[in-house]
This record gives structure tokens, sequence and C-alpha cells, in this order.
């Protein structure tokens, strides 16, 4: 896979692209997550976490900043840890530090998405992914869903 649009129409059509989305996800993978508040980012890792039956509730971490669910699935035989990261209120790279985040993006024994990307200062590690979403039109709850592999963001970038 390289660069994948979707379009979303509501809420559980983000959701449902979050789930196919994950088929692909292998231990390690880190998502990096862009897009402005109630875009749909949450709702996309929902998705996800669904996909790997996570039991936990998926909320954004917006003030604790991580996240740890209990995921399985075919792609383990143990658990999978998936860590739910929101960057919104870290505002340098010693606060990356002081959180835990750049000890846990480098995991490989579990799966990290990431909200508010951006904040990261490109502190990710290779076999990343890349889900952009925006609004589509003027219709309030239209959203276009971009999604680059790896391959692409080094062409890109
Ligand atoms: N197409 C859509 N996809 C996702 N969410 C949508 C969509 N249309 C409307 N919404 C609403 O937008 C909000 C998205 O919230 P959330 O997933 O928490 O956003 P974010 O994490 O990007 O801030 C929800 O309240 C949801 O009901
Ligand atoms: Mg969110």
């Amino acid at each position: 896979m390289k660069k994948q649009i979707v379009k979303s129409s509501n809420q559980k059509e983000t959701f449902e692209i979050g789930r196919n989305f994950a088929e692909g996800l292998e231990l390690g993978d880190t998502v990096a997550f862009f897009g402005d508040l109630g875009m749909g980012k949450t709702e996309f890792i929902k998705g996800i976490c669904d996909y790997f039956r996570v039991e936990d509730l998926v909320t954004s971490p917006t003030y604790t900043i991580m996240n740890r669910y209990n995921g399985s699935g075919k792609i383990s035989n143990h658990d999978i840890p998936i860590y739910h990261i929101d960057l919104y209120r870290i505002e340098n790279e010693d606060e990356l530090d002081e959180v835990g985040f750049l000890d846990c993006v480098y995991e490989n024994n579990s799966i990290k998405l990431v909200e508010w990307a951006e904040n990261a200062n490109n502190n990710f590690p290779k076999n990343k992914y890349m889900v952009k979403i925006m609004q589509d039109s003027s219709e309030p709850d239209k959203r276009i869903i971009e999604i680059y592999s790896q391959e692409l963001i080094s062409e890109i970038v």
C-alpha cells in the first residue's frame, strides 16, 4: 500500500475505515495522525482498537497524554499492547521525553497510535503510517482521509 484516499460521510464510516486499515498493521508499527480537532482521529482509532478486540474504553488521552490498551489478534499469539497517544498539549522535545513518548514510540512489541503527530518533531521510527483527516467541502460530516505508508512518506518529505 502506498497512498490511499478514502471518503467518509459519517462517524460510523470513519470507524469502519479505521477497522479495515488495522488489518494491515503489524507489531511495532506506528500510525501518525494529522487533522484538526473533531475531524475523527479518535473515531478512526476506535475502529483500529475494535479490530484488535480492545475492551478498554478508547478516548483521546488529551490530559493523560498516553493510554495503553490490551489488544489481541492474529498478528501475535500474545496480547498486543496498543498505545494511544495524544500530543495536543506537548510544547517541546523535553516534554516528549518526560511523558515517555520517546521510549514508547520506538518499541517493537506494541502498536502506537499518535494523535497530533506534528508535535512529535519527527521522532518516529521507520515503520510508520500517516493518516490525515480533513473536512470535505462544506458539509459538516464529510471527511477526506489520506493514508500514506512509509515508502511514500520518504518520497514526499
Ligand atoms: N465523517 C466523520 N468521521 C468522524 N467523525 C465525525 C464524522 N462526521 C461527524 N463526526 C463527529 O466528529 C467528531 C469526531 O471526534 P473525534 O474522533 O474525537 O475527533 P478528533 O480525535 O480528531 O478530535 C465526533 O463527535 C463525530 O460524531
Ligand atoms: Mg482525538
